[in-house]
């Protein structure tokens, strides 16, 4: 049992494989916070009471909201710090008030309506935690699900209307986690579209400090991954609290240190961007947020995040091995023609590439990137027998075959918008903003979906498509739906996501055999929800080697190599171009690899140089792609883009543990006369055992790595290196 109801104390305690979380019914009717961190700690003393705090009058001075670690703090309750959830009642005021009611323990959980959740694990529990509001006559369910082998917590909250008027919710956050302490320092990862997911770290300041998008997407500028960690905490040691949250749009981690020392956490939809209406009688469901603790540093939280997401977000994998896909983009752009793409397939299939992607410029009159979207139907003058015919004939040489759409997107030159231009996201009387020639369809508007449904099986019905690559290339302004009332507009982005989930269900469900590939101009909605609707997201569009270090180092953070799409482009640089391709190749592999280059224009040498890669990647895929990740040095560190790290195998790798260690070194920039040296220690590796590196055939004894291998960087530029320590 991971979740505990202590009757008499009225103290609940959440426990996973490490952690602990505990709460406390407080006379009666309040839900304080007592404790989360390392399993077996002694919970810290409640806040000091003090003055100017107001207190309730059945109770008396000595208990107030104000001061208290609350677990559900609401708007207007004497909580002056950020809230939880702020609801606006037929009054006309926004005093939100819920007292705890009764609770139920469950197996598993349940799913979350319309939105993507974790699915439960082993040992998997709910505690469902009901509060009611006399007022309104609302009805709140708290609910926390505990994934107890992942040290992983998540929490969200459903509303039920039952009283007789209407309520607005114009705040509503998922996590809300109060900590005695404020001594930290803020984990996030900030980019933009080529440069995503940067890691900052900052110290919390006493105050309010907010990380959130307002695009209409979890966005390349910030994502939903946060983390507050201990001064001291770096790979190894120091407490790490990581949160991160399960959905696509807007979002906002806000954090709040009080004077008094107190830290609350807040991660959910926000305010700014939000807002629902909820007649008597409806319901609502929050997305949900997820936390771990690890009180082993960085290494260990991130490890929790990738078994997290591999066992219980990423749906499924179609295949036994993950494509290596020969993408067209970069070769072709828009200039897609059936015979170079045959020729495509031949030729990748011969130098051991899975599948040809053909991306954005094969349907309607897709002919540069200013129209056409929306009209998902193959460009007859490109296809003149037909898009079955065509993916047939590729697959001829047994080349898989892949397909680039991006359902949620209109042109205005497209005859979809000349047939519903109120089809589109828009605020009435204003100016409808482009961004790359394009507007978003309104997908708050279920009949906007079922067209696409409908049209998209009209085209892939009978085609023998194995992959799909989901693309989605600008943010929401003018955030308004023209089928939504006026009094719901606030709704209309929240909602939009649902009908956006509600596609990619139909898809998985229509192909179950097809395996989507997630992308938003490279990694513009890397977050969870995606993750859970798709096999892998395509990292960046920037596949530059300098950039693409420091890119997948910051990805790896909260997100694992399972997920990370990392294609090797042709290097531009002549001079220097088998060096590049094998460098690139090294950066690469820290995900699943692909292609991204023209390869009927490549040499024959370039072409054999590829055929090895992909033979070690083969090689070494299971390992990479269920492997512990173990960080040594961050090229966020250093000025020259040096990043090493290392993947254990494990089990689930299909080996014992610490069975193969894969050693990556990369330098974008080498020493330059500096006198740089290194000493990677290989804590992992088991000392009881020896290791052959299968690349140099030198043995080494397990002590010995984990005593460190001493490293000096050398003067190349571009360049990384890679051992393969395999037990004999
Ligand atoms: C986005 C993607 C690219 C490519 C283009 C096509 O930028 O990230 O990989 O598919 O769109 O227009």
């Amino acid at each position: 049992m991971s979740i505990r109801f202590d009757s008499e104390g009225k103290i609940f305690v959440i426990e996973t494989a490490n952690t602990e979380y505990a709460m406390k019914i407080e006379h009666d009717r309040f839900l304080t916070h007592l404790f989360y961190g390392k399993k077996g700690s002694e919970y810290p003393g409640k806040a000091r009471y003090r003055s100017f705090s107001p207190y309730y009058q059945d109770i008396g001075e000595g208990f107030s909201l104000t001061d208290d670690y609350n677990e559900f703090a609401m708007f207007g309750s004497g909580d002056f710090r950020c809230t939880a959830l702020k609801l606006r009642n037929s009054n006309g005021n926004c005093c939100t008030c819920f007292y705890y009611d009764s609770h139920e323990i469950i197996t598993g959980r349940e799913a979350i309506k319309g939105i993507p959740c974790a699915r439960a694990q082993e040992g998997t529990e709910t505690l469902v935690i009901h509060m009611v509001d006399n007022l309104t006559g609302c009805k709140l369910n708290l609910f926390y699900t505990v994934f107890p082998k992942h040290d992983i917590i998540s929490r969200y909250f459903t509303l039920e209307n039952n009283g007789t008027e209407s309520v607005k919710i114009e705040k509503a956050m998922s996590i809300c986690l109060d900590l005695p302490h404020h001594d930290f320092d803020m984990i996030s990862l900030y980019g933009a579209h080529m440069e995503e997911r940067n890691v900052q770290r900052t110290p919390v300041m006493i105050g309010n400090q907010r990380i959130m998008s307002r695009r209409g997407a979890s966005s390349h500028q910030f994502n939903p991954f946060m983390a507050l960690v201990s001064k001291n905490a770096n790979e190894t040691e120091g407490d790490v609290y990581a949160f991160n949250f399960v959905f696509s749009g807007n979002f906002l981690d806000e954090v709040e240190v009080d004077p008094n020392g107190a830290t609350r956490v807040l991660i959910g939809l926000g305010e700014e961007n939000f807002g629902y209406k909820l007649e008597a009688g409806e319901s609502f469901s929050s997305p949900e947020a997820i936390m771990t603790y690890s009180a082993d540093g960085l290494g260990r939280m991130s490890r929790n995040m990738h078994k997290f997401v591999r066992d219980a977000i990423v749906p499924r994998d179609p295949f036994k091995q993950r494509p290596v896909v020969l993408n067209t983009w970069e070769a072709c752009y828009f200039d897609i023609d059936e015979k170079v793409l045959i020729d495509f397939g031949n030729e990748a299939i011969k130098y051991g590439m899975d599948m040809v992607v053909m991306d954005d410029g094969w349907f309607g009159k897709r002919l540069n990137d200013r129209a056409g979207l929306g009209d998902w139907y193959a460009n007859p003058d490109r296809f003149p027998n037909g898009l079955a015919d065509f993916v047939d004939r590729v697959k001829k040489s047994g080349i898989k075959f892949g397909i680039w759409i991006e359902p949620e997107m209109i042109n205005p030159d497209s005859d979809l918008y000349r047939a519903h231009p109120d089809w589109c996201i828009s605020c009435e009387g204003r100016e409808r903003s482009l961004s790359r020639s394009q507007l978003l369809l309104d997908f708050a508007n279920p009949e906007v979906v079922e067209y696409l449904k409908q049209s998209f099986k009209k085209t892939f019905d009978g085609v023998a498509i194995d992959y799909i690559k989901w693309d989605f290339n600008r943010h929401i302004s003018e955030p308004g739906s023209p089928y939504l009332p006026a009094d719901r507009q606030d709704e209309a982005i929240f909602r939009f996501y649902l009908g956006v989930y509600d596609l990619f269900n139909w898809f998985m469900e229509t192909y179950p055999d097809v395996m989507i590939e997630n992308c938003s101009g490279g990694g513009g909605r890397y977050d969870l929800a995606m993750m859970a609707v798709s096999t892998q997201i395509w990292t960046s569009d920037n596949t530059a080697a300098r950039h693409r270090v420091h890119i997948q180092y910051g990805s790896l953070l909260a997100y694992p190599s399972y997920v990370m799409s990392c294609h090797v482009s042709n290097p531009m640089v002549l001079d220097d171009y088998m060096n590049l391709l094998d460098y690139k190749f090294k950066i690469a592999i820290a995900g699943m690899l692909g292609y991204e280059l023209h390869i009927l224009k490549m040499q024959d040498d370039v072409k054999n140089e590829i055929k090895k890669q992909i033979e070690f990647y083969r090689s070494v895929e299971q390992l990479i792609k269920y492997g512990d990740l173990y960080r040594l040095v961050s090229p966020f560190e250093n000025k020259k883009g040096i990043s090493s790290y290392y993947y254990v195998s494990t089990e689930e790798s299909g080996e014992g543990y610490a069975d193969r260690i894969l050693l990556t070194h990369l330098q974008n920039e080498g020493a330059r006369g500096e006198n740089i040296v290194y000493n990677f220690k290989i804590s992992e590796a088991d000392s009881n055992a020896t290791y052959k590196d299968s690349l140099t055939g030198k043995e080494y004894t397990g002590k010995q790595l984990n005593e460190g291998i001493e490293y000096v960087v050398s003067d190349k530029d571009m360049y990384g290196e890679l051992w393969l320590f395999e037990r004999v």
